[in-house]
């Protein structure tokens, strides 16, 4: 039986507890695993309130140059303005729709994009969400590609020491098996071979 909607938002409204910086935080180190920690003994963590092209600003009142450029890629800088116009035009529209049977505009026309931008021979376009699912989708085009060829005993990947490709798990499988910040699913991953660095 679904509950009446005034009942839903009275619940609602009486289980919103009020946070200050403070008490976010104190959830945060509780509850909240972050990529590349642990829970048992978290990392400090920095509460952000905004981000403005390379500066993060903290709800203390400091701000950060962002040196790394994000953990993971911000090329444009934050809160860029041509970049939030886009956001909202097209969240007004749809945020999303499967591709798989659709298809629309803004896709289309970012596909043409690339095309035209990569070299002559790269025409076919692949959209994926992320860096690591990007390096999943490359890995099963080429799986894919030797089993159109018939030749699926052809599994193996060959891939550079010292890399990093992501942390899903084919993507993981071809990371540096030491330096690669997944040494404990060794026993899990894809064996792969790994050539010397180019500097060694
Ligand atoms: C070279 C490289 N490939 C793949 C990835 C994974 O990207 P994502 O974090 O979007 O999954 C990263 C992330 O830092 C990367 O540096």
């Amino acid at each position: 039986m679904s509950t009446p909607r005034n009942q839903l938002s009275l619940h609602m409204t009486t289980k919103r507890t009020v946070h200050t910086p403070l008490t976010l935080l104190e959830f945060d180190k509780t509850h909240v695993w972050h990529p590349y920690t642990s829970m048992t003994s978290p990392l400090p963590t920095y509460l952000v309130d905004s981000a403005e092209g390379v500066y993060i600003n903290l709800a203390n009142g400091e701000s950060l140059i962002d040196g790394m450029s994000s953990w993971w890629s911000v090329l444009h800088g934050y809160n860029h303005p041509k970049l939030n116009a886009a956001l909202i035009n097209q969240s007004t529209k749809m945020s999303h729709v499967m591709f798989g049977g659709l298809t629309h505009r803004s896709a289309i026309e970012l596909c043409e994009k690339l095309v035209q931008l990569t070299p002559k021979g790269l025409s076919n376009v692949f959209l994926s969400d992320s860096g690591s699912v990007s390096v999943e989708v490359a890995i099963k085009m080429a799986l894919q590609y030797w089993h159109s060829k018939e030749k699926e005993s052809k599994t193996k990947l060959l891939t550079i020491r010292n890399g990093y490709h992501g942390d899903t798990f084919a993507a993981m499988s071809v990371c540096d098996p030491i330096t690669g910040m997944h040494q404990i699913f060794d026993k899990v991953l894809m064996k792969n071979i790994f050539a010397p660095k180019t500097n060694d």
